[in-house]
Order: C-alpha cells, then sequence, then structure tokens
C-alpha cells in the first residue's frame, strides 16, 4: 500500500492507500500504540455491504461498540453528537479510547469532533469509504456539525492518528456519491492547473476508475501540502474553500436536496462568474473555463433558487471578516485570490448566472 506522511505541527501522521487494505487497521492500531477500546462509528450503508468485513476485523478487540450512523447533512448535528457522547459515558468509555470513523465526509467531520471534544481528545482513525472523503475530507484536520443554517459552524481542528483508504469501498458507493467526489476533483484541478485531474475526472464520468487511486494520492499529496503549510487556515489553505462559500449556501437553499460536492461544482460555476465580472478573467476565458462544471450540467438539477435568501445565508458563512463575504478566485488554472470581496450586485448576477445552468 502506498504511504503519504503528513508534518502539520499539532500532529504528524500517515495517510495509507490501497485496495483491499481494510484489515490492514489491526496492524496499525497497534503498530501506533493506540488504544484498543475502539468506538467505531460507522455508516449505515457502508455498514450493509462490508458488515462482515468489518465485524470480522475487529473481531479480536474485547472492547469495541459499533454505532450506525445515517450520514445525511440533516443528522451532522449536535443531537447526534449529544446520544454519542451518551452512550460513550453509558459503555463507561473514557479517553482512552479510540475513535474509529468508517464512512463518507458527513460522518468523519462529526465523528471527528467527537473525538476532539470528548475527555477533552480521544485517539481517531478516519477510514473514509466515499471517493469526496478519499480526496479531500479525511485529511487535513477539519472536524465539525451543522448549527442553526450553517453548515459546518461548530468544530475544531484535530488531526487523525492515521487515515487508511482502502477504494475496495468505492465499489459499492452509489453513483451521485462519486459524482460528488468529483466536485472537489474539479476543484483541485482550478487550484494547480493540472491537467491530470481533468482527464481523470472525465474517465470518471464515463466509468473508467483505472487511475482512481493514483487521483486519491495525488489530490491528497497536493492537499497534505497546503495544509502543513497552513494548518489552521490562516492564509494559504483558504484556497482549499473554492466554490464553497456560495456552494455551502447553496445546499441550504436546497434543504440539502443537493449533496455537498454536488453544490462545488454550482459553487465553483458561479466563482468563475464573479471572477469574470471582477474582471480576473475576460469572456474568452470564462467561456473556456466553464467547460469543466458544465460536463456535470446534466447530472445535477436544482430547484428554483432564492438568490436574496442564499445571499442572507452567505453573509452567515464563517469564513467572512468585519461583515464582509471572502471569496476564493480564480485568475487562470494554478493562479488563485483568496479573501476577495465584492460588491452586492455583482455577488447576485454571478448567482444568478451559476445557477441558471443547473436549473
Ligand atoms: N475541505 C477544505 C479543507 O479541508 O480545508
Amino acid at each position: 500500500m502506498k504511504k503519504i506522511k503528513v508534518n502539520t505541527s499539532s500532529k504528524p501522521y500517515e495517510i495509507f492507500i490501497g485496495r483491499n487494505i481494510f484489515t490492514n487497521v489491526i496492524d496499525l492500531i497497534n503498530k501506533k500504540n493506540l488504544y484498543e477500546n475502539l468506538f467505531i462509528i460507522v455508516d449505515k450503508n457502508v455498514f450493509i455491504h462490508h458488515k462482515n468485513l468489518i465485524e470480522n476485523t475487529f473481531d479480536n478487540f474485547k472492547r469495541k461498540y459499533f454505532y450506525i450512523f445515517t450520514s445525511t447533512e440533516k443528522n451532522k448535528n449536535l443531537e447526534e453528537v449529544k446520544n454519542i457522547f451518551n452512550l460513550l459515558i453509558k459503555k463507561s468509555y473514557g479517553r482512552d479510547t479510540t475513535i474509529v470513523a468508517i464512512g463518507g465526509g458527513i460522518l468523519g467531520d462529526l465523528a471527528a469532533f467527537v473525538a476532539s471534544s470528548f475527555g477533552r481528545g480521544t485517539k481517531f482513525i478516519q477510514i473514509p469509504t466515499t471517493l469526496l472523503s478519499m480526496v479531500d475530507s479525511s485529511v487535513g484536520g477539519k472536524t465539525g456539525i451543522n448549527f442553526g443554517d450553517t453548515k459546518n459552524l461548530i468544530g475544531t481542528f484535530f488531526q487523525p492518528d492515521f487515515v487508511l483508504i482502502d477504494t475496495l469501498f468505492l465499489s459499492t458507493l452509489p453513483n451521485d456519491e462519486l459524482l460528488c467526489g468529483l466536485g472537489e476533483v474539479a476543484k483541485y484541478y482550478f487550484l494547480t492547473g493540472d491537467n491530470f485531474y481533468k482527464s481523470t475526472l472525465n474517465k470518471v464520468l464515463n466509468n473508467n476508475i483505472n487511475d482512481i487511486e493514483k487521483l486519491i494520492a495525488k489530490s491528497i499529496s497536493f492537499k497534505t501540502n497546503v495544509v502543513e503549510n497552513d494548518e489552521r487556515e490562516i492564509g494559504l489553505r483558504k484556497i482549499l474553500n473554492l466554490g464553497h462559500t456560495f456552494g455551502h449556501a447553496i445546499e441550504i437553499d436546497q434543504n440539502h436536496k443537493i449533496k455537498h460536492g454536488q453544490a462545488v461544482i454550482i459553487g465553483i460555476t458561479c466563482s468563475l462568474y464573479l471572477s469574470f465580472y471582477l474582471e480576473l478573467i475576460n469572456h474568452k476565458d470564462l467561456n473556456s473555463l466553464l467547460k469543466l462544471p458544465l460536463l456535470f450540467q446534466n447530472l445535477i438539477s436544482i430547484n428554483n433558487a432564492n438568490i436574496e435568501s442564499i445571499y442572507k445565508i452567505m453573509l452567515r458563512d464563517k469564513k467572512n471578516r468585519n461583515g464582509k463575504i471572502k471569496f476564493v478566485l480564480v485568475k487562470e488554472p494554478g493562479h488563485i485570490f483568496i479573501d476577495v470581496e465584492a460588491e452586492k450586485i455583482l455577488i447576485v448576477k454571478s448567482l444568478e448566472k451559476g445557477l441558471s445552468l443547473f436549473i
């Protein structure tokens, strides 16, 4: 299996990538001297498909509890965290616990939040099972739950003890979830200008997943580099939010009928329009850059959107400063601007244009 090292100042750790490597989790727990009191938070669908593998792998551990989680944005909340805290206490788990997250980004963020806060922090393992969590959210230490109408408003930075990415899980991943992962892959294309992301994204859209492991490793290596340089998102790490300020607000306005990765695609589209209105790119560049998100045009469809409500949600974004919405924009693939402010009229125009392509 391939190994990528992450050297953040708070905690160095390793990411393992391969196919059929899930059972290695046992050796890794031993090798890294993690606590053998396991609290395993596992996605309901993943558990249905891989019950035997998961149960048999952890069979030898005396102290284990499987918490089955239905991964929806609506369940990524304080109530669910409270349920888990209560269970941890009821089952006499203490700080000497290893929390294992087996699932996608929603589950991983929530489990990481529990691990970072229970007893002021337990040991923590990320086992991402969706493309989105494999290329993005399982690495970098962001934890979070939704609160009120704001996504990931409550959270911490807390790095895992290791990440194990087994591409076997992709074989049972529904198509719309694969699509979500491609949203973040499109983001990496704009951030790096590396055509590998674009060509592999095209291949995956055509059901050719031969390069998927390379795609995951490349995405993670890029993200790792960014996170090592700016773990707490003071500057550089903000580039990873391309398309997310628009995207998060669109997700909420659509009442989570579209998934995060799909909203990111629409968010990137709106960001390209805003880059154009702010004259970072010309009309010809805009049309050329729009080709990538438009590959998803027939795969994502949204209900009529309420632009004013989206704008209001954006005003509450936790990345804002001094009451101003901050955007990540594109000059060209690989040349990114952060913390860009814009007049409301241009934000609204960008939303209208971007959303109209997906209605
Ligand atoms: N998903 C963006 C970040 O981890 O910073």
